[in-house]
């Protein structure tokens, strides 16, 4: 068997090692961004370096290695439809088509099939593609800038979100954010919503070709600076799970809420594209003084959260070649995956 892992950071390294424990003995092949040596010691020849939007580069690659399905580790591939070209050829992926991947890719997206499908627990927002009503919506329905939290709608690398006290600190700031995305580019969307206040967390869940879900262990995504969280927001300090799977701050209930919002957006996903989502899932939470809320979904493993969850893959049970297959076939239900109870952390 020969599988493909597109993206060649610390998450594919991960993928990469627990693919390579598997008992079918895959030929591992890498197209990445840059040379990872330890991807590279595991890999059937060295890492073909490359540019990971490149579609057709990616398509040839598989192709010339007669690969069975790939893994698509980034977003950047997966917005421009790499899933879709490879299954033009024939060619499964643990990733979902360019459409189903606009539950990351575009934040209004997210926004409106939660809204859309009665989900609850997203928080307040609006969707605006000029200034008209932002200055009215920030003040009268969210309160005053102080409540205020800015999205542009694409993909920004993890850095276009402005959050009030962190990013801008008066209304003028947030309506010249806003003016310099409309100038730039007439029609752009970007989302509005309400300011939430409360612990973080990352909810993943493999997702198959039938709607069967299965979910990792809770992982925290330490993003600021310095200890006692004093600094700013950053890409990310670190992170870390617990033995029970859960975070300190997480009930059970809550657990069941976010896995209730998932299966929810799964299920009206692919009802509304009438292609099944087959990939992982992220969903980004946030336990607020009213339970918990909806931040983000991305249509990937996180980074560096997929280190904590698997690391934690009882590769004695459950073996990640059987896992992928399972989702590209919609037997999830019927296999064992299984999480060690012991607490990870991953720091840089
Ligand atoms: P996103 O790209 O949507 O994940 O946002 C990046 C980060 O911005 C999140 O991890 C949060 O720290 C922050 N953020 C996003 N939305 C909100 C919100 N509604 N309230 C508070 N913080 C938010
Ligand atoms: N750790 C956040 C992300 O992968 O987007």
């Amino acid at each position: 068997m020969n599988i493909l892992i597109v993206g060649s950071g610390a998450r594919e390294d991960i993928i990469t090692r627990s693919l390579a424990k598997s008992k079918d003995k895959p030929s591992l092949y890498c197209y990445g961004s840059s040379n990872n040596p330890g991807i590279a010691a595991l890999t059937a020849e060295p890492i073909y370096i490359g540019d990971l939007t490149n579609i057709n580069e990616i398509t040839e690659f598989a192709k010339k290695h007669k690969i069975d399905f790939a893994v698509i580790g980034p977003e950047a591939p997966l917005e421009k439809g790499v899933v879709d070209a490879l299954f033009q050829e024939g060619i499964q992926c643990i990733g979902p088509f360019k459409e189903l991947a606009r539950i990351e890719t575009s934040k209004s997206f997210a926004m409106e099939l939660l809204t859309s499908a009665g989900i609850d627990g997203c928080p307040n927002y609006c969707v605006f593609s000029s200034m008209e009503g932002v200055e009215w919506y920030i003040k009268n329905i969210l309160g005053g800038v102080e409540n205020c939290v800015f999205k542009p709608d694409g993909l920004t690398g993890g850095k276009g979100v402005m959050v009030y006290g962190d990013h801008f600190q008066t209304l003028e700031e947030v309506l010249g954010y806003a003016q310099e995305l409309v100038n730039q580019d007439q029609g752009k969307k970007f989302v509005i919503a309400e300011k939430l206040e409360g612990e973080e967390g990352s909810l993943m869940a493999f997702c198959d070709k039938n709607g069967h879900i299965v979910f990792m262990p809770w992982v925290q995504d330490n993003k600021r600076r310095y200890s006692g969280d004093k600094g700013p927001n950053t890409g990310g300090m670190g992170s870390y799970s617990l033995a029970n799977h859960l975070l300190p701050f997480l009930t059970k209930e809550d657990d069941e809420k976010a896995r209730g919002i998932m299966r929810k957006t799964i299920e009206t996903l692919n009802k509304q594209s009438g292609n099944p989502f087959i990939g992982i899932l992220y969903g980004g939470f946030i336990k607020t003084k009213d339970g918990i809320k909806f931040i983000e979904y991305n249509a990937r493993f996180g980074d560096p959260e997929a280190l904590n969850a698997l690391a934690l893959l009882d590769h004695l049970e459950s073996d990640l070649v059987t896992i992928f297959k399972a989702m590209i076939d919609g037997t999830l239900n019927e296999i064992s995956v299984k999480f060690r109870n012991e607490a990870s952390f991953a720091l840089y």
